[in-house]
């Protein structure tokens, strides 16, 4: 009997356990289930159990690789794999896939969420400011930036695109300006956000040279990894222009001094909680489990990221 462990530093909601579990007892599967682990060890040792694993951000290391010798599929359910070890895969045979598309609304709800709690003041009772009429730029125009802009429509927002690996034309019938340079979108875009992936071109990619084209009284929402930001370029960036707002789910490394230099200019979730629906991890989870199901019974690879 296939062994599936559904390791989950921050647990789906129960629904999407339950879920997960009845699309693996269908297919004759055990679920092995560890949430809220606190050690490396204890994924470990879970892991070392299992035929696949199911994960969220959970960090899957070498190390996590080499103690999981049966373990022959890893599947993020979510969409940025950058806490995959993908080498240590490739080196031990391993397939690792993603559920793209899957989380994407909650994270593009999100993001519509902080940015109205930023400029209503924190729900303070000060007077705000709104979204209507104002430019919206889309860092990526992959699943997440879709939603971005379909929400952004509705808001009345003036919407632009840029994304080197989506054609003009794609993203223009969707009704939005498509820009040809990232420095052109930071330079005609109030409100910023942010979907692109973390890798080794984008890291550290949001800097101050960028940054400082930005239009008046400009946000910057990030619902993408804290990795992209250079985080010394934006505190310089911001430090100059008081008119400037960050909006992160995942708070800078160096939160304190962002919240301590920039009080009402900054808003950062507890934990990142963009994924965090009983939605998104429903169809996450799920899809996560069809995809070992199908990747064991008919050798699927259709969501494979490592070549
Ligand atoms: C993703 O890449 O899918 C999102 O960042 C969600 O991550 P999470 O599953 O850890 O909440």
């Amino acid at each position: 009997m296939k062994k599936v462990l559904v390791a989950t530093e921050k647990p789906f909601a129960p629904v999407a356990v339950n879920g997960i579990k009845t699309v693996l007892d269908e297919a004759g599967y055990e679920m092995i289930l560890l949430e809220k682990y606190t050690s490396v060890d204890e994924f470990k040792a879970a892991a070392a159990k299992a035929d696949a694993m199911i994960i969220r951000s959970d960090q899957a290391t070498r190390e996590v690789i080499e103690a999981a010798p049966s373990v022959k599929i890893i599947v993020r359910a979510g969409a940025g794999y950058d806490n995959i070890d993908l080498q240590a895969c490739n080196d031990k045979g391993v397939v690792a896939m993603n559920t793209p598309g899957q989380n994407s609304n909650a994270v593009a709800e999100l993001a519509f969420a902080m940015m109205l709690y930023s400029i209503r003041g924190a729900f303070s009772g000060a007077s705000g400011t709104e979204l209507r009429g104002k430019s919206i730029g889309i860092h990526a125009y992959g699943n997440v930036g879709k939603y971005v802009a379909e929400i952004a429509k509705g808001f009345g927002m003036k919407i632009y695109a840029f994304d080197p690996f989506v054609k003009k034309e794609d993203i223009e019938k969707d009704g939005l300006t498509a820009l040809d340079s990232v420095e052109e979108l930071y330079k005609t875009c109030q409100y910023i956000s942010l979907h692109i992936p973390a890798n080794d071109k984008t890291k550290k990619s949001i800097n101050y040279d960028l940054l400082k084209q930005m239009p008046k009284k400009g946000m910057l929402v990030n619902t993408a990894r804290k990795e992209v930001i250079d985080e010394e370029g934006l505190l310089k960036f911001m430090e100059e222009r008081e008119d400037i707002r960050y909006v992160s789910d995942i708070a800078p490394d160096t939160r304190a001094d962002f919240e301590a230099k920039f009080p009402g200019r900054v808003v950062f979730t507890a934990k990142k909680m963009g994924a965090q629906t009983s939605e998104a991890n429903i169809n996450a989870g799920i899809a996560a489990a069809k995809q070992i199901v199908a990747f064991f019974e008919k050798g699927d690879v259709t969501f494979k990221v490592n070549k």
